[in-house]
């Protein structure tokens, strides 16, 4: 029978834990979102991620478990992610994996979040290498070079904003709710992008980087709107999240006059547009065999179309949009190399906040 790891994460603001059979086979998966705790705050608040991951990390590990079930002498391994993400939500997953370890004697495996995510695309596949990996999320927009044995090299990323943070302060500043990316996905077919185009010209960034920059398009947006007199726009939005946190499609559209479609369409389709430039300029100079794209912005429906609409020569690798945002599958997934390494981790292990997966 092939293994089975328990992953868990808990990084930023998601609680979840699942079992994954080598091969990609999922016998469980449960992730506890805490949306409704940070949605009224426009973004994550540190503090009350900790304190939800403490109610819900036993109850989720628990449910896991009987949705598998298995029992813990069928494991080999238990998966938790090190980091990067928040010290103190990190801690909780860390902590709780570190007690089962020492409870059950099974090995205890460190896994990289942003690793996590580059496995959660090619469960089952096994991507001819080297690739080119965008990790694409709230936190991180990096571009990796990944070669034989899942070893990595940075080649780029975000000097400011992460892509997926420009979509959720984009959004916040025109008075959406949060978190932003799934809204303008969801609002930008019903706009033209051609319309704002010009707003957003591409950053000129020196040297020969594959670095990303974002910051300026939020800063775009800040004056766009500034041009305009979209209080009260602005206000009924904030209202309608205010008083239900989920607003249907009808509702959005309803309180979204054109303007602003236009301007969330021309602003996804630059981010999309500068996303897939990038990274296929440093597919192609360093002789890709396949690309990887991946992480919470992955979802982006705009993005996933352009993207396996690329005339490029390899295969472009997506997750399931299930597996896209933070998950504990792609926890264990990513352990599986490591485990045939026996690269198990101590018992001191600890978070690390800024854990880089290269240099
Ligand atoms: O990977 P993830 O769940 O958490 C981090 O590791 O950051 O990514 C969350 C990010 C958020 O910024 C969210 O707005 C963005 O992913 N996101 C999207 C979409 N769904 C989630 N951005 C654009 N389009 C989407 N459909
Ligand atoms: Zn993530």
């Amino acid at each position: 029978m092939p293994p089975l790891i328990l992953g868990i994460e808990t990084s930023c603001d998601e609680t979840a834990a699942a079992v994954l059979e080598q091969g990609g086979r999922i016998l469980s998966s449960v992730v506890a979102s805490q949306l409704e705790t940070h949605g009224k705050y426009g973004g994550v608040v540190p503090e009350l991620a900790s304190r939800e991951h403490l109610r819900a990390i036993v109850p989720v590990v628990r449910e896991c478990m009987a949705k598998a079930g298995v029992d813990w002498q069928q494991l080999a391994a238990i998966a938790v992610t090190e980091g990067p993400g928040l010290t103190g939500a990190l801690l909780v997953g860390l902590t709780y994996a570190k007690s089962l370890s020492m409870a059950t004697g099974l090995p205890l495996i460190a896994v990289n979040h942003l690793e996590g995510h580059i496995h959660a695309a090619v469960m089952e596949a096994a991507p001819a290498l080297p690739a080119l990996a965008l990790v694409v999320s709230g936190g991180h927009t990096h571009l990796f070079e990944v070669r034989e044995g899942w070893q990595y090299r940075l080649l780029g990323r975000t000097r400011d904003d992460a892509a997926g943070e420009a979509f959720d302060k984009v959004a916040k500043l025109l008075g959406f709710g949060y978190p932003g990316g799934p809204l303008i996905d969801a609002l930008a077919p019903y706009g033209h992008a051609h319309v704002f185009a010009g707003e957003f010209t591409v950053p000129r960034i020196k040297g020969a980087s594959q670095d990303y920059s974002f910051s300026g398009w939020k800063t775009a947006v800040l004056r766009w709107t500034e041009a305009r007199d979209l209080a009260a726009e602005t206000a009924a939005r904030k209202a309608l999240f205010a008083k239900r946190p989920r607003a249907t499609l009808e509702e959005l559209l309803a309180a979204t006059p054109q303007p602003t479609l236009d301007l969330l369409a021309s602003f996804q389709h630059a981010v999309v547009t500068e996303l897939l430039r990038r990274a296929t300029r440093a597919a192609e100079q360093m002789d890709a065999q396949s690309m990887i794209v991946s992480g919470g912005v992955a979802c982006n429906s705009e993005l996933r179309r352009a993207a396996s609409q690329l005339r490029v020569g390899y295969p472009v690798y997506f997750p399931e949009a299930k597996l896209s945002t933070d998950n504990a599958v792609m926890i264990a997934a990513a352990a599986f190399p490591k485990l045939a390494r026996r690269d198990f981790a101590p018992l001191t292990l600890r978070p690390q906040a800024s854990l880089q997966l290269a240099q």
